[in-house]
């Protein structure tokens, strides 16, 4: 007789606040121990107790985590020290960490006790991506903007910028602008390097069925949020297979201005292929959705969301051509969120804290 093989249950956990694609790759190789991946996320009262209040509030950590697509479960108020209670409680097997060192605000390493009962692995923490990393780049936007501003204004971003050093002092991981080659043209910051392999491993690698409806969306979508994410969601349902079409760097600076995108072509097209809604991304899309596109990936669909839709040159709608077909569609994603507005969270946090 054949013994049906037991499912293997991996537990992640962590904070997961302001999620990047180091997360989801960590996730990604989680799920590659096991069959199904249960992610313990810590509420906002239990990280204010040992590293200070987070930027995103555990109900936008948790959506956050759930859209990855590696993600099978999601349990929220995972306590610091990862106990073998838990694990049990939620079937797990082991759990999964980075191989970076965690410590409690007592000092205690926070997988001491799985460690111990070896029901621990490790996975390569993702180089090059990290909040600090983000923060950096974020108050680098800021302070090379700040010249038409007052000289008190001028003291609070230097201010601010000691104190993201001292942060990464703190932390020993001061790789920004140091172990990268990679500098973005935009905020002069070093950041991660892509590889195929990395887009390889990111990509579900499958195409199309033929009766599939296709749905087609484009944008920034820097620093990949929960307004994208719910964005996202409603597009999907419009259709079987999501494509998601990325401008290039200097098409984004060209609508956003300022030193956007804080994020370059290459790890947003991460960002969004870690999300389970997307299919398929097209890397460095025209601006314009031109017949050549839609005709090339036999789009059905094509929507945005209720934010304002910049005119190509001043002028051109770059929907004209999906809004003459009858295929344009706009999405309320019911979400107020915007790189902007996390960009603006994270400044004032960092000045409070
Ligand atoms: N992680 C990773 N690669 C990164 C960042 C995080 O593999 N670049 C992993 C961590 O090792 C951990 C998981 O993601 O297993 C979630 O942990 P969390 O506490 O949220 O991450 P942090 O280490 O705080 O990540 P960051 O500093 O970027 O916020
Ligand atoms: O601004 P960006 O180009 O990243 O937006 C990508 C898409 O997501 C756009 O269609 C935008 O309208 C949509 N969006 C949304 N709700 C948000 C943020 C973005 O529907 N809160």
């Amino acid at each position: 007789p054949t013994v049906e093989k037991k499912e293997v249950r991996v537990w992640c956990d962590g904070c997961y606040d302001m999620v990047h694609f180091g997360h989801a790759n960590s996730l990604r190789q989680a799920k590659a121990l096991g069959d199904k991946v249960i992610v313990g996320i810590h509420t906002d009262e239990e990280i204010t107790k040992h590293k200070g209040p987070p930027v995103f509030t555990e109900e936008e950590r948790v959506k956050m985590v759930k859209g990855i697509k590696w993600v099978d479960e999601v349990v929220l108020g995972a306590p610091y020290v990862t106990t073998l209670e838990v694990l049990d409680e939620y079937n797990c097997d082991f759990c999964v960490h980075g191989d970076d060192i965690t410590m409690t605000a007592e000092g205690v390493d926070t997988y001491h006790l799985v460690k111990s009962a070896n029901r621990y692995k490790e996975v390569r923490r993702t180089a090059g991506v990290s909040t600090t990393d983000l923060v950096g780049r974020m108050l680098l936007l800021t302070r090379n903007h700040f010249h038409q501003g007052s000289a008190e204004y001028a003291i609070e971003k230097e201010d601010l910028i000691t104190k993201v050093q001292k942060m990464k002092l703190s932390s020993g991981s001061s790789n920004m602008g140091q172990d990268s080659a990679a500098k973005s043209p935009w905020t002069g910051c070093s950041q991660f390097l892509p590889t195929t392999q990395k887009i390889i491993q990111f990509s579900d690698g499958k195409a199309p069925k033929p009766n599939d409806k296709i749905v087609y969306v484009a944008g920034a979508f820097d620093l990949f949020h929960v307004g994208h994410l719910d964005f996202l969601e409603k597009a999907k349902e419009l259709g079987d297979y999501l494509i998601v079409g990325l401008h290039t760097d200097p098409v984004v600076n060209s609508y956003k201005g300022s030193n956007y995108p804080i994020m370059n072509l290459h790890e947003r097209v991460l960002s969004v292929l870690a999300c389970k809604y997307v299919n398929e991304v097209v890397i460095g899309a025209p601006y314009c959705v031109t017949e050549d596109l839609l005709d090339h990936f036999k789009i059905d669909v094509v929507c945005h969301g209720q934010t304002p839709i910049a005119l190509e040159n001043g002028k051109i709608d770059p929907y004209a051509v999906p809004k003459t077909r009858g295929i344009f569609t706009l999405i309320d994603s019911q979400n107020s969120m915007t790189t902007e507005l996390i960009v603006e969270r994270i400044i004032s946090h960092r000045l409070e804290y």
